[in-house]
Formats: structure tokens, sequence, C-alpha cells
């Protein structure tokens, strides 16, 4: 094996330091997910030569290894991993060096059966698949830092392990008796005493008082609705349990004297892991993304997800992990992705501020449940439409090294976070139709359409520097975020607030006095019943009160009974019970939509609030995608027809190395990267 030491350089960088180096190193990263280990030897060769005409510069080895590491409890086959990373080496590429702990040998399960997860309704789920871990099981744990401890001391100083990846998606949930065990702990640390957290809940309901955390169990199936807070504190220990299963193996990671950058790949808006308090310990934010290529609005969407993980970092650039060059096999009927499509989405992600576009996987699996999951390198080989569209995305991305670092400057803020959607989720509410991430998705795609940047912003985090907070739906709003609000509006943020915000306290439990509570101050309105709404929903009048000819100005799914206290009434109800009701109010600079409101309605609003931030450029064509990214503007034209774009004189396209006039014109499917170039 070839050996070297670790980097001195490296150790202690501060978060994304490590990342930011190696791709200054190694320019956009390149390549995906290898598993040398499914194939032989001879294909190994193959695969480096391949990666070499592709461009790949990064692989991740290693992610689903651990029984051929240790196909015995104890035993160790080190030989072909060292021969990988040395070839990987000899050929340039870095490897991205995973431990093996999402899917345990079946020995595990068989020696220790409590290692297995127990799901809701009390079935033990059995080996034979992958994730068949239960988080809190002691010799899970143990077995998994034994492998993460002697992979790391043995690779800590191997030159081409430039990062380490541990575990895989983690997303696993527990019921067992080992998770029952581990959320009392958990529970004890939070409330300290039973009395404590018996308040918390408010037990008193439904006869639901404990004698002791002794008592409490996960939220297993019952025979009617749960108690949501403990549903609630449920989710925060399962994302705390897994964290806890990561940070282990990454402080194994770090003592072997390891130096380069930890991380794993999320998972976007994931419901069982709050990334929120995960990313503080990502030394880079890694995400896996699969946009459905079936679904016209999936670039719409996905860029949510993508400010998502540029967010998490605090604005850093980060990594696409993961993402499928053609078609998945998970879903149930699945579209291939042409290459050119694979394309545009992975200069997206980078417009979106990633610095790596990875793949799962290098080659298509010929065995095994993704065997129809598409690659880089297809079971068709080289000679193929989607490897040359590979060659061309690797060509492509080598081109957009001065983007390397390059920041996304936005002065719109979205507020999310975890323990809003998880209380908002819970069952018997107004409407199981209000949805918070459908929400959020409709307002960020009112601001791609406009190409104006937007930061996702836990609520309660600083907001100074934003022009405008957009709050879609914060169901949980507690004190610190609805102060920073408060702070914002003074200091001359414009502020929009979306329907059914401010509701719940930190246990779910509701804010007793006309809603919202925490905002009615801000907004000069205030609420006294939550309304679900007929299906074709209630015509709104706009802005006088009578309605003006054919309106399409709608509300659907949740409507507030409000009154003002002081804001003015932008929109009424023209119909039904609440007819003559405010429904969009405005205090000073905020606004208030006292509805889910039809896209009209909003883009007025979100009109006068975003007055004077501008878009990436004057004016986006329908189907333009257009990001500024440090001094690039990315112009991604996800429509079906040719668009002309203003942008500045004598730009040039970093893809192509042609200037531009004042006028671009993007084909279709096509994207052009450009930068100011003064002309010599
Ligand atoms: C996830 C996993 C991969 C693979 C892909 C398939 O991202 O991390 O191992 O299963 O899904 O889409």
């Amino acid at each position: 094996m070839i050996t070297g030491a670790p980097d001195p350089g490296m150790a202690g960088l501060a978060a994304g330091e490590g990342f930011a180096r190696l791709c200054a190193d190694r320019g956009v990263l390149f390549g995906g997910d290898y598993n040398p280990e499914q194939w032989p030897r001879e294909t190994w060769r193959e695969d480096v030569a391949l990666m070499r005409r592709a461009g790949v510069t990064f692989v991740t080895v290693g992610v689903f290894s651990w029984s051929t590491l240790e196909p015995e409890p104890g035993t160790r086959e080190w030989a072909w991993l060292d021969e990988v990373l040395d070839l990987l080496h000899e050929h340039g590429i870095a490897v991205d060096l995973a431990t093996p702990t999402a899917s345990p040998p079946p020995w595990l399960g068989i020696l220790h059966p409590e290692t297995l997860p127990v799901d809701r309704d009390g079935v033990r789920l059995a080996a034979g698949s992958r994730n068949q871990f239960a988080p809190s099981a002691r010799a899970y744990r143990d077995a998994a830092l034994r492998i993460a401890t002697d992979l790391a001391e043995r690779y800590a100083a191997h030159p081409a392990v430039r990062m380490w990846h541990v575990g895989n998606e983690f997303g696993q949930i527990d019921y067992g008796d080992e998770a029952a065990r581990a959320f009392r702990g958990w529970l004890r640390e939070r409330y300290g005493s039973i009395a404590a957290l018996n308040e918390a809940w408010d037990t008193r309901v439904w006869s639901q008082g404990y004698r002791d955390f002794d008592d409490i169990l996960p939220p297993r199936r019952a025979p009617y609705l749960l108690n949501p807070a403990q549903t609630l504190d449920f989710h925060r220990f399962t994302s705390d349990e897994l964290r806890a299963c990561f940070r282990e193996q990454r402080d194994a990671i770090r003592r072997s004297g390891a130096t380069q950058p930890i991380t794993t790949n999320l998972m976007g808006f994931f419901p069982l892991v709050d990334a929120w308090s995960w990313a503080e310990d990502l030394d880079v934010i890694a995400d896996d993304q699969y946009p459905d290529p079936a679904a016209p609005d999936s670039p719409q969407r996905i860029a949510l997800v993508q400010d998502l993980a540029r967010s998490l970092g605090d604005g850093r650039p980060w990594l696409l992990m993961e993402q499928a060059a053609s078609a998945v096999s998970w879903r149930p009927h699945n579209l291939p992705k042409s290459p050119g499509r694979m394309r545009l989405d992975s200069l997206q992600a980078v417009a979106r501020g990633a610095d790596g576009v990875c793949f799962f996987q290098w080659r298509q699996a010929r065995a095994g449940a993704e065997r129809f999951h598409s690659a880089m390198l297809p079971h068709a080989g080289a000679d193929t439409d989607a490897f040359r569209g590979v060659e061309r995305l690797g060509a492509d991305l080598a081109r957009l090294r001065p983007v390397v670092g390059g920041r996304v400057d936005a002065r719109v803020a979205m507020l999310f976070d975890w323990q809003g959607w998880w209380a908002a989720s819970e069952p018997a509410r107004p409407t199981t139709r209000h949805d918070t991430i459908a929400q959020l998705e409709r307002w960020h795609g009112a601001l791609w359409r406009r190409g104006v940047a937007t930061d996702i912003v836990r609520p309660g985090a600083d907001l100074s520097g934003y022009e405008v907070v957009l709050v879609p739906h914060s169901y949980v709003i507690e004190d610190d975020a609805a102060d920073e609000l408060r702070r914002a509006a003074a200091a001359g943020a414009r502020i929009v607030i979306g329907p059914f915000s401010g509701v719940a306290d930190a246990h779910g439990a509701i804010l007793t006095g006309r809603s919202p509570v925490p905002l009615r101050d801000l907004i000069g309105a205030s609420g006294e019943e939550w309304v679900g709404l007929p299906d074709d929903g209630l015509a709104l009048a706009l802005p006088s009160g009578e309605p003006t000819g054919p309106s399409t100005a709608r509300a659907t799914i949740l409507a507030e009974r409000l009154r003002t206290d002081g804001a003015e009434v932008l929109a009424t109800f023209a119909e039904g019970d609440l007819a003559g009701r405010p429904a969009v109010t405005r205090h000073g600079a905020v606004w208030y939509l006292g509805a889910v409101v039809s896209e009209d309605v909003l883009a007025t609003v979100l009109d006068e609030a975003l007055a004077g931030v501008s878009g990436a450029v004057p004016h986006v064509p329908e189907g333009l995608e257009a990001v500024r990214r440090g001094g690039a503007l990315f112009l991604l034209n996800h429509g079906e027809s040719a668009v002309d774009v203003d942008v500045p004189e004598g730009s040039e396209d970093l893809l192509t190395g042609q200037r531009t006039s004042r006028r671009a014109k993007v084909a279709p499917g096509e994207a052009m990267v450009l930068i100011e170039r003064r002309r010599t």
C-alpha cells in the first residue's frame, strides 16, 4: 500500500476550509460512488481508465463494504481496499472514504438481534437489505465504532484519501426496546423530572400521566391518535441519536490523526434528521438530490433544496454527493434523464453553490436491488450516449474552475426549520392539505422565476443583511425568532408571513389568545379561528373590497378568521362565511396572508415586498433559471424554446469560451456561465 503522512496543514481547519482547499486544488469535484468490491479486478483497471477519460476526479469508496471488510466478526480484509486506493491514487483520483456502517453484515443481527430495528408495529426488521441497524443498540454502535476506527487508522495517511464519509444517508428509525431505553435517557436529560415532562406533554389529556421515565415508550402503534408532544420529542430524539452515531465515528476518524474534511450525505428536506443541528458537525455540507425527470417543475423544486444545502453551510460551497445519471429504480415508474438534462441538473447545482458534482454511482450494478438504477457508466458500456454525456459534463466542469469558492449573495431569507415542520405535520389539525414544504416550494418558486437569490434561514437566526424576509409557514415561532423578526422589521426589512404560522410552542401546544400570538403586534392583525376551505376555495376581492370583473384571486386550503388591529386591508374574502373579512393585510412593511392565496395574489404581494431587490438579470424569460454566483452569471434554459437575455456587454461563456454581446441567446436545454471579461 502506498503510504504518506496526514497533511498537518489540514489539521484544525475551520468548517469548509478543508473542502475549499481540496476544490482549489482539484477544481469542481466530479465523480460518484464507486463500489469495486462488486466487480473483479480486471474491471477496476477499466474503471480507472474510463474515469480518467471522463474527467472524474473524486470517488466515494466503501459505503456498503462492511461484510467485505469484516466477513467474520473481528476479521479485517484490507488487501482489496489497499489495492483500490493505490490504483485510484496512481490515476490521480481523490477518494472520499466511507465508513461502511450503514449496512452491517448479517452476522451482527444474528449474534445481536437487538441491533436490528423495530418498526412502530413491533415488527423486527430483518437483514437482507441495508440500513438494518438500531441506532441506539450498543452492540451496533460498538461494532460500527471498531470498524470505523480501524479503517481510519489504516488509511488516515493514504494520499488518495481527501475526505471522509460517515455512514450513508442517516435516516434509520427504531421503535424497539433499545430505542425506548435511549429515548428515556434523552427525555431525562431534557426535562430533569417526570413532573416537568408531564407538564410539557400535558399528559392530563387522555389520562397519559407517567409515574416515571421508565414508563415511557417510543410512539408505537396505539389504538388512536398519539400525544403530539411525545411524537415531536421522538423526532428530536431520533435526529439526535443518529447524530450521536455520526459523531462517534467522526471522532474516531479524528483520533486516528486524519486531517481531511469529514461529512455525511444529507437528503434535503428529509423528515428524520434536523439538518440545522447536523450542519454544525459537518465539515462540508453534502447532499443527495434526485429530481424526477418526469416532473416539469423539478428544476424549480430542486433549486429550493440546493438553496437549503448552501444555507446549511452558511453560504459556503457544498457538495452534490449523489444524483442519478439517468433513471432511478425506486420510483414506481422510472423515466430516464437525457444526457442534456443530466448536464443541466449538474450545472444548476454548481450555480447554486456546489463545488462538486457526484453521482450514485460510477458503474451500473449488474446485480442486487439497484441493478436497474442508472450510473455514469451504464451496463452497455462506454459506447453510449449516456457515457458521452458524462464525458461532456466532465469537460464542462473542468472549465468551471473560476467559479470554485464563489458565493451566492442573497438579499432574501426564507424561514424554515424541522421542529416547526414536524409539529405542523402531526395528524388531527384543521386540514392535512396544508403542507409546509409545498408552501415553501410555492413561495420559493415565485422567487426562482424572478431570478432572485434566496437563503433558507432557521427561525431565530440573525436576519441582518436581508432586505426581505419570507415566512411561508413557520408553525412554531419561539420568542427568539419573533424577536429577530421584529429586529429585522425595525432595521427596515420587508417581511411577508403566510397563514398558520406562530401557532404552537416548542412542545406543539397551541399558543392561546388571538393568533398568531408571537407575531400579531408585528402584523397589526389577529385571528380567532383557522378555517379549512371547501375544495374550490373562496373568491378574494382586491384591492378595494369589491370584486372587479372576473378575478382569479382565490383562497384555498386554509384561511383565518382575521380582524385588523392597525394593518391596512389589501384583500378580503368575497364569499362564504368569511365574506368581507380581511384576507391579506399590510402593516408598515409587514404583509400577512390570512389564507393560502392563489398564485396571482402571492405574486402581487411578493412583487411589492421585493421592490428594489434585483434578480440575476433584469428580466427572466419563462423557463430560464438565472443565478449569480461569485462573478459568474449562470443561465440555464429549462424550457423548450430558445430565450434571449440581457447580459453585461463583453461577457465570456466559460463553457464555450465565446464572447456575448449585450443580448445572449440560450438554446432550450442549454446553459451559459458568463463572466465579465475586460476587453484587451
Ligand atoms: C441513495 C443511496 C444510494 C443509492 C441511491 C439510489 O442516494 O445513498 O446508495 O441507493 O439512493 O438512488
